[in-house]
């Protein structure tokens, strides 16, 4: 039997982060530029039953059962199991790498999680609807993240940029005009749990405060939205740089996060913000073609680890980089 590979992006959100986990809108979009690659190759000859899974980049080899019970691994493949009514997989090796960088912003999680819930489903013959892969990855969020909104399993599983919000469909963009973000990694990772808590937590102390915080990132998003479907993102930068300063008033910014939103503005970006939970991982800065090499010397200079350049294609662009 051959082997049977899925794989699955990493993410970034354009704007609207932490507002979301509260019912706001938010906008997330593919990084197809990293990748997390399931392999599951079935062993025969093996002692019926017996699962190894292999995992280079957490230091993992090691008999599934050894893992706990609610480790996301062993919970996700539990879950694709019971969504398939199947008792025991078949002997086999699971391989998970992945080249999508791990607490920095880039939904390292979910990606593992859709990449091996999708290639387990396709080795056990009943490949899993989108709508399936997205739930099951969800759970397995929560194990990670303590009380995510779903927008990183969201943009995961469906690999399109999204208008996500908690108790609505989900919203696919049709980008009018296509724009380029740099992407730049702060080489300090950092917990979305803790993240996520720590807003929760400065919220309960002061409700009043943190709703308008979280009301005017909603408009920010809603902005940002109208501009992506009618507009040209590459002059509207500034958008996602009011998202920034109305992040860093919720305090999930840092003086690195600061400094490099600052230096890619003063070299050229038309706007950059924090993306994601913040604390570190990383930031994201609209550029135009011109400005890309200037703003990633720039970046790198102010404490970036790693820069991705990524195109986001609009309607009238034949290329999806
Ligand atoms: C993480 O990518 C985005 C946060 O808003 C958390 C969440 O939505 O679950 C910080």
């Amino acid at each position: 039997m051959p082997a049977i590979s899925a794989t699955a992006p990493g993410k970034i959100i354009l704007c609207g982060e932490h507002a979301v986990v509260y019912g706001k809108p938010a906008i997330a979009l593919p990084v197809i530029q990293v990748r997390t690659k399931t392999t599951i190759l079935a062993k025969p000859a093996a002692l019926s039953g017996k699962v190894q899974i292999i995992a280079p980049s957490i230091n993992l080899d090691t008999d599934l059962t050894h893992l706990p019970e609610d480790h996301p691994l062993r919970k996700t493949i539990a879950l694709v199991e019971q969504e398939l009514h199947v008792n025991a997989l078949p002997a086999c090796e699971i391989r998970i790498t992945t080249t999508v960088p791990l607490g920095a912003g880039f939904g390292s999680s979910a990606s593992v999680t859709v990449s091996l819930a999708r290639a387990l489903s396709n080795f056990l013959g009943h490949p899993l609807p989108d709508s399936s892969i997205n739930l099951i990855t969800y759970e397995v969020e929560k194990i990670h993240h303590g009380t995510p909104s779903g927008i990183d399993n969201t943009v995961i599983t469906y690999a399109a940029p999204i208008l996500f919000q908690k108790g609505y469909p989900i919203k696919f963009l049709d980008v009018l005009n296509g724009f380029i973000l740099v992407i730049a990694d702060s080489a300090s990772a950092s917990s979305t749990a803790e993240m996520v808590e720590g807003v929760r937590e400065r919220w309960q102390e002061d409700k009043a405060k943190y709703d308008q915080l979280f009301e005017r990132i909603a408009l920010v998003t809603t902005q940002v939205y109208e501009v992506l479907c009618k507009g040209n993102m590459a002059n509207s930068g500034a958008l996602l740089t009011e998202n920034h300063h109305l992040l860093r008033e919720i305090g999930v910014s840092t003086p690195i996060l600061d400094q490099m939103v600052k230096a890619a503005i003063e070299a050229g970006a038309s706007g950059a913000k924090l993306s994601g939970g913040g604390g570190g991982g990383n930031i994201i800065a609209v550029v135009s073609p011109g400005s890309v090499d200037r703003v990633s010397a720039a970046l790198l200079s102010n404490g970036a680890r790693n820069i991705i350049v990524t195109a986001i294609s609009g309607k009238g662009d034949s290329t999806h980089e």
